[in-house]
């Protein structure tokens, strides 16, 4: 283990059931270990609606509104967007308003979408090619509009990935490091489907600002290498901006760009086909856009040798994504014709 540093977290709201399980898969690491374990983090099981891995930033994210008297959620992303059904279902709980800014039109309600729809969000349509930056136009419009009815809105960036949202995976780190020692690992990697870069920084500096052996293997669903590891080393940045006592060295980050296939949002058969097998083999359902190709990729790397890490002990990061599996459903029943 490195150094520790004492770490001041900002006011956190407790949304999440946390501390979320830690267990050893025993079959699927017989099946595609190569010898090693396969544990899973089950970030999945942090809440019915809050599930996955942004109530962890929503927790930090939700504290802030709060404590800024704001009234209104703010946040965009794509039509399916697990980041914006957590969004809406935090708003709901807190009783305040949400507004999603959503990629697409108005359609058959199914999936996230139809969960985001029953929280009562607000939805504004926006065209499916609408850029990063574009949202971020769309965001600061929104926050005018609602601040001319005299309400005061959060508008938390896709993913929820900035310098706030950031310290929950730091704080998970924290877990995570209490799930080694329970359970006697030493020195693990921890892999995970890295989207919109936040959850990547939070491991990352976590591991940084906790000292764990660990190294944090990110499989992306969409742009490549070269970008995660300029955003993921852009959110640090930007937290160190405002947090002096934080070390003044870089992230480590190791990104995967090998697995996202035909694009975001779209899978190959064999993604389904991995994932109907660890369903069948552990009782763990992942989804065809975030955590299937990542699952996939550690897989395929040790079968083929090339997973970027030594350690004997993998924590897979299941960082949720359940609903996104609906809207594939004919891919699903597909590959389970083929298993
Ligand atoms: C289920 C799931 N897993 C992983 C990710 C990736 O997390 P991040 O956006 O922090 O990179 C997301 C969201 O993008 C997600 O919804």
């Amino acid at each position: 283990m490195g150094l520790k540093t004492i770490l001041n977290y900002p006011p956190r709201e407790p949304l999440a059931v946390l501390p979320s399980p830690f267990h050893l898969l025993s079959r699927a690491s017989e099946r595609w270990g190569q010898g090693r374990r396969i544990w899973c983090k089950r970030d999945d099981l942090t809440g019915a609606l809050l599930t996955g891995n942004k109530v962890r930033k929503l927790e930090f994210l939700a504290a802030e509104a709060l404590n800024t008297g704001c009234t209104v959620l703010v946040t965009a992303g794509a039509l399916q967007s697990n980041h914006c059904r957590a969004t809406a279902a935090v708003a709901a709980q807190l009783g305040l308003k949400c507004e999603l800014i959503l990629r697409g039109e108005e359609q058959e309600l199914s999936g996230n979408y139809l969960l985001s729809k029953m929280l009562n969000a607000e939805i504004t349509y926006v065209s499916r090619r609408t850029t990063g930056d574009e949202m971020t136009v769309h965001l600061a419009d929104s926050e005018r509009r609602w601040a001319a009815k005299g309400e005061k809105a959060l508008t938390i960036p896709i993913g929820g990935s900035d310098s706030m949202g950031i310290w929950g995976y730091i704080l998970a780190v924290e877990e995570l490091m209490a799930d080694m020692e329970q359970n006697a690992l030493s020195q693990v990697a921890i892999v995970h489907a890295t989207g919109s870069g936040g959850t990547q920084a939070g491991l990352n500096a976590g591991v940084l600002l906790h000292g764990a052996s660990a190294d944090v293997i990110s499989y992306a669903v969409c742009d490549d290498e070269s970008y995660f590891n300029a955003k993921a080393q852009e959110d640090w940045e930007n937290l160190r901006a405002y947090r002096s006592e934080l070390p003044d060295e870089p992230i480590k980050t190791l990104t995967s760009d090998k697995y996202i296939g035909p694009g975001y949002g779209r899978a190959g058969d064999e993604i389904f086909d991995t994932l109907a097998e660890l369903a069948r083999l552990e009782g763990i359902t992942l989804d065809p856009v975030y955590t299937g190709k990542a699952y996939h990729g550690l897989v395929t790397d040790l079968s083929q040798n090339t997973f970027p890490s030594e350690a004997s002990d993998i924590i897979f990061m299941h960082t949720g994504g359940v609903f996104g599996i609906f809207p594939h459903a004919s891919a699903v029943q597909a590959a389970l014709g083929r298993g």
